[in-house]
């Protein structure tokens, strides 16, 4: 398939105003079985979910907090090693609930390539350079105002078999289990200005456009740490209206 069939060719735009007149459903969440991201059609169920009725253990647990979380596991750039190539970020920003309530103490976990584009794992075979001091992978947990930072390296962009010519855009991806299993959510972030996010079939699978632009990271100059880092923020909403877009539809 050609970088062009079945994609709309948007530009990517920041400043939104997170999820402003979005409806949880509308195109959201991306569909199991989307064309343009040919392996979907492979994994998509052929027939209709059944639905389970939540329980008790899917609205009280099991949580993941605490437990193993070092307070350094945030800092990706540290490596007994050395500091990893690459231009070093923070990313930081707030995981919220459906009525806007902070998700205090909570396990963000992310994991991305390294600046050249290549994961630090066994199947990937990239033609690109692995970083010993950089395993791409951090956790944290939110204080108390839901707020979590990570410092990293920006990752590069990294061709994929989807189509001819397929790269993705640069992203980190998300993982926030929220305070039961109901508010579990996988996604990717973005960065603002990326050419790639127009012909990218993941990013453009989130078929509301002003609900795709919920997946970018604002650039903040507050965050900005002088003469170290570049900052961005990227505040996420689990549940509600305007829910952050995750990886599958939720609930099926
Ligand atoms: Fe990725």
């Amino acid at each position: 398939m050609s970088a062009d069939v079945g994609l709309t060719g948007l530009g990517t735009g920041a400043g939104l105003d997170a999820g402003a007149g979005l409806d949880a459903g509308a195109g959201l969440d991306p569909p199991y079985d989307y064309a343009a991201y040919r392996s979907t059609t492979l994994r998509a169920p052929k027939r209709p979910l059944l639905p389970m009725p939540g329980g008790e253990t899917e609205r009280q647990g099991p949580l993941f907090g605490a437990a193993g979380v070092d307070p350094s596991d945030h800092d990706l750039t540290l490596s007994p090693g050395g500091s990893p190539i690459g231009e070093r970020i923070i990313i930081t920003g707030r995981v919220t609930g459906a009525t806007g309530r902070p998700v205090r103490h909570q396990l963000v976990e992310i994991w991305q390539a390294n600046a050249a584009g290549r994961y630090h794992h066994p199947v990937d075979n990239h033609d690109a350079p692995l970083d010993p001091n950089f395993t791409g992978a951090g956790r944290c947990l939110t204080d108390d105002d839901g707020r979590y930072r990570f410092v990293t390296i920006k990752p590069g962009e990294y061709p994929w078999a989807n189509h001819r010519n397929a790269w993705r855009p640069a992203h980190v991806h998300f993982s926030v289990f929220g305070t039961s299993f109901t508010e579990r959510l996988v996604t990717q972030m973005y960065f603002p200005g990326d050419p790639l996010l127009a012909l990218d079939p993941m990013y453009q699978a989130v078929r509301d456009r002003r609900a795709a632009e919920l997946l970018i990271a604002t650039f903040d100059l507050a965050t900005t740490v002088e003469h170290w880092a570049l900052g961005y923020v990227f505040n996420i909403v689990l549940g509600g209206r305007r829910p952050t877009p995750g990886d599958e539809p939720v609930g099926g």
